[in-house]
């Protein structure tokens, strides 16, 4: 479950009902787009997909001796199934994450992994991004020369349903290949087959995080002044001159969150809108209880020049108790107490000393960090960005910049010879 708190942003019940009009057209705009070519919302229709999920258990049956599962993929090929496995790997499969091309660290690697034992899965929805093509070129050559024939068993692509260059290597050589629906977008394809077939190896439960997807989006399409994704989306609107918007998330698990929120705000939201005109705010990724020994600092003190998100569980899966030590005496305040305790009085005392201190800040609360509220937030925000392209008229699915970078990079070598 997954509930919104506004207690240091007095006004918002009624900013919220005055924005009524605002938010209703932006829905309308947004959902009129649902089933066009091109629009890329097939993100929504994703947690409804149980047949994929089908598949992709097959696949992971078919393959239990994998022991260490490599993937090959950079932004929103990465950034979502990092983020999930880390909270919900239970398999001791371990996972290793090629989203750079710095060589010494996949030459050491390479020198750690049975080929015998390893499954390599190279994600790339246009199947032409050189940090993936050139992850996949090293361990095809590696898979190649320790397994011969067999190495086609050890690679699986998760790629665009017909084009691209991944795809064409699937069909040449008869490779496992999942699809990301041609109406997905990297940075929204978390809960396609780019993080669910990693998450099956991980061992995580689909069906919980796909039903809390489905929840994000039954609150999406929610009456106006009960759906979340539209009033969050309102107050970054509202806070739309303050330069900044802190991701801020009180879960070691979560760590990597923040990351894949970043992107999906930051890539999503700041273009050139209709009128011409730069917009967007910039997100920043922080992590409780290490961030209040860092940024809090210039959260409370610094400028007030953001909004601030919380996300904030509310109970543990499992707590651990503080027992007292006689040794230890000035630890008593924490004897009798649990970690979990300590970890909820941190996040509440940031979120009043940051309220206090004049800056912008909600909170969203967890049930618990499992996979049917996470699935839930991931949906949610995807939801937020959304609402928010439309609000800041922007194509919220498109990505300029980066595809320059891409394009710049590949001239740059090919004018090298
Ligand atoms: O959100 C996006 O579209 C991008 O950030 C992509 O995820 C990233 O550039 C990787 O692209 P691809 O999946 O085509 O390799």
């Amino acid at each position: 479950m997954l509930r919104l708190d506004t207690r240091f942003l007095p006004g918002f019940a009624e900013d919220l009902r005055a924005n009524l009009l605002l938010l209703q057209e932006a829905r309308e705009r947004l959902l009129a787009k649902r089933g066009q070519k091109g629009a890329m919302l097939g993100w929504i229709d994703l947690p409804e997909d149980t047949e994929t999920v089908r598949e992709i258990r097959r696949f992971r049956t078919a393959n239990p001796w994998v022991e260490d599962f490599v993937l090959l993929g950079i932004g929103g090929s990465a950034l979502g199934p990092k983020a999930l496995e880390a909270a919900f790997n239970q398999s001791g499969v371990r996972f290793r994450y090629v989203d750079h091309v710095e060589p010494e660290p996949i030459r050491k690697l390479l020198k750690t992994l049975d080929p015998a034992k390893t499954l390599v899965n190279a994600i790339s929805k246009s199947g032409a991004t050189a940090e993936t093509l050139a992850g996949l070129l090293v361990f095809l050559d590696w898979l190649k020369a320790h397994l011969g024939e067999a190495w086609r068993r050890h690679l699986v692509v998760t790629t665009d349903p017909k084009g691209g260059a991944l795809r064409a290597l699937a069909e040449r050589e008869g490779l496992t290949a999942f699809a990301i629906p041609e109406e997905v977008g990297g940075r929204f394809s978390v809960l396609s087959p780019v993080g669910l077939l990693p998450l099956a190896f991980a061992g995580a439960d689909l069906d919980a995080l796909l039903m809390g997807a489905r929840k994000a989006n039954e609150q999406a399409l929610a009456p106006l002044e009960e759906s979340l994704p539209l009033k969050t989306a309102l107050l970054h609107h509202l806070h739309r001159h303050l330069p900044m918007t802190v991701f801020m998330v009180y879960s070691e698990r979560l760590k990597h969150l923040p990351a894949w929120f970043v992107q999906l705000h930051d890539e999503s939201l700041g273009k050139v809108d209709r009128e011409g005109r730069r917009v967007g705010t910039t997100a920043l990724p922080a992590l409780g209880p290490q961030d209040q020994h860092a940024q809090v600092q210039l959260f409370r003190e610094g400028p007030l020049d953001k909004l601030l998100t919380l996300v904030i569980p509310e109970s543990p899966e499992e707590d651990l108790p503080l027992p007292p030590a006689a040794e230890l005496p000035e630890a008593g305040y924490l004897f009798g107490k649990t970690l979990f305790r300590l970890l909820k009085a941190e996040a509440e005392a940031t979120y009043q000393a940051l309220a206090e201190a004049g800056q912008r800040v909600y909170a969203l609360y967890l049930s618990q960090v499992s996979p049917y509220a996470v699935g839930w937030l991931l949906q949610h925000l995807m939801w937020q960005t959304a609402f928010l392209g439309e609000l800041w008229g922007v194509n919220a699915f498109d990505q300029p910049g980066v595809e320059l970078g891409k394009r710049l990079t590949r001239a740059f070598l090919e004018g090298e010879g």
